[in-house]
């Protein structure tokens, strides 16, 4: 498919970045959008990346210049019908990635004005997306990044995506039960809801990818160059648990595990994201199919994440201590966890697994950039 256009929404992202370098050296025709809405919260909260990330337009003439391949940048508000519109008439992409979002729980749970936000940002570009496949793309498809965090923590094993149900005699099959711990996931249940109204009523052609929280900074192509690398956050309200663990570890500010770190939850490494989304483009589903998959590769508890980089982190010398500190959210502790996650492996996903050379990897890449952690942003307990 070396013609095959894709449009990555949220192109200038932790993901969305590494997403069009990756399809891009596939040969696939990349055009990216973003409104750094991430960048310009990150000053508001003074947590900016630790690693400093060239903009869209640097970034896409340094790929240009490393590797002779064109990444096309747009500038924008996806919840502007008009932009968003005029962007699909132009790029005609076969398929959309949708990463436009406010991806953060602790935003989201900051206020009333960030609550808002997150509301509006992320239902109102999932449905202009909906819209403008309609108007301007029919049949393209549409790649949506969803969450575990949709299911929450039921006493069942978490299915992929629906659940069979026998009841009184009758059977159905209906999405899993969802069941989510902030309002942030809370708009990607309804992202879920809508983009199955549509499948339904207007025949889109869908896949939601339940993603783990991702870890990791290195990817083929990032490695090439510095101006390359993703936005990397540690901070409470952007940063991811791992990345956040291996950033203290080497500013020696003890792991701040929430209340008993019992959470289970399932991870994904960079790398490995990028292979789930390029397999799902290349396997499309057909049309009036909304098709869920559970992207994760490993199961873990967040002691186990502590305990991996305190044992790693002494290893290479530093002094890494573990501080089980007053949780500062609403959830189970200590809880069954069993999700299924089959249906990328089907697909041909090869997981890159967490193990202590990933884990010394990650300390390495971040280690030059230590003078640049800024303490305060660590944690500052974001409660609900
Ligand atoms: N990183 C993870 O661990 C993780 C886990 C599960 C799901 N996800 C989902 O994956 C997606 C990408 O996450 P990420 O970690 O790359 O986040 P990110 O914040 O780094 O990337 C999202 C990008 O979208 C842009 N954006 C937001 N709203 C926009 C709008 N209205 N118009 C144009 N651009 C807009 C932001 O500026 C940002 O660059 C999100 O939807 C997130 O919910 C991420």
């Amino acid at each position: 498919m070396p013609d095959m256009s894709v449009l990555i929404l949220g192109g200038d992202g932790y993901l969305g970045w590494p997403t069009a370098m990756y399809f891009s050296r596939r040969g696939r025709a990349v055009t990216v959008v973003d409104n750094y809405f991430r960048r310009n919260a990150s000053i508001e909260l003074d947590s900016e990346s630790l690693i400093p990330t060239a903009n869209l337009l640097q970034r896409a003439k340094r790929w240009e210049e490393t590797t002779g391949k064109r990444i096309n940048v747009f500038i924008g508000d996806i919840v502007q019908y008009e932009f968003l519109l005029s962007v699909v008439h132009e790029s005609r992409p076969d398929t959309i990635i949708h990463y436009a979002e406010q991806p953060s729980a602790p935003y989201s749970m900051l206020n009333r004005e960030k609550a808002a936000f997150t509301i509006r940002n992320n239902l109102i570009s999932t449905l202009n997306i909906i819209y403008a496949v309609k108007e301007a793309a029919p049949g393209s498809h549409i790649v949506k990044l969803g969450t575990m965090g949709e299911y929450g923590t039921p006493d069942i094993d978490i299915e992929e995506g629906w659940l069979e149900i026998e009841y009184k005699g009758r059977k159905g099959k209906f999405l899993f039960p969802r069941e989510a711990s902030s309002l942030y996931h809370t708009t990607k249940i309804q992202d879920t809801d809508l983009l199955w109204f549509y499948v339904r009523t207007w025949g889109l052609r869908v896949t939601d990818l339940m993603q783990g929280p991702v870890y990791g900074i290195s990817t083929d192509e990032a490695d090439i160059h510095d101006d390359l690398k993703p936005n990397f956050h540690y901070d409470e309200i952007f940063g991811t648990v791992l990345n956040r663990f291996i950033v203290q570890a080497i500013a020696g500010y003890p792991l701040t595990v929430y209340g008993k770190g019992g959470q289970k939850r399932g991870y994904i490494n960079l790398k490995d994201t990028l292979q789930c989304v390029y397999l799902s483009s290349i396997n499309p589903p057909d049309c009036g199919e909304l098709r869920i998959f559970n992207q994760v590769t490993e199961v873990f508890s967040v002691n186990d994440l502590a305990g991996k980089v305190q044992h790693v982190g002494k290893e290479l010398g530093y002094d890494v201590h573990i501080h089980n500190i007053e949780n500062p959210r609403k959830e189970k502790e200590d809880h069954y966890y069993n999700p299924k996650y089959t249906g990328l492996a089907e697909l041909g996903l090869a997981p890159h697994y967490l193990t202590d050379e990933v884990l010394t990897g990650m300390f390495n890449v971040i280690k030059p950039y230590q003078h640049r952690i800024n303490r305060d942003a660590i944690f500052r307990g974001v409660k609900w």
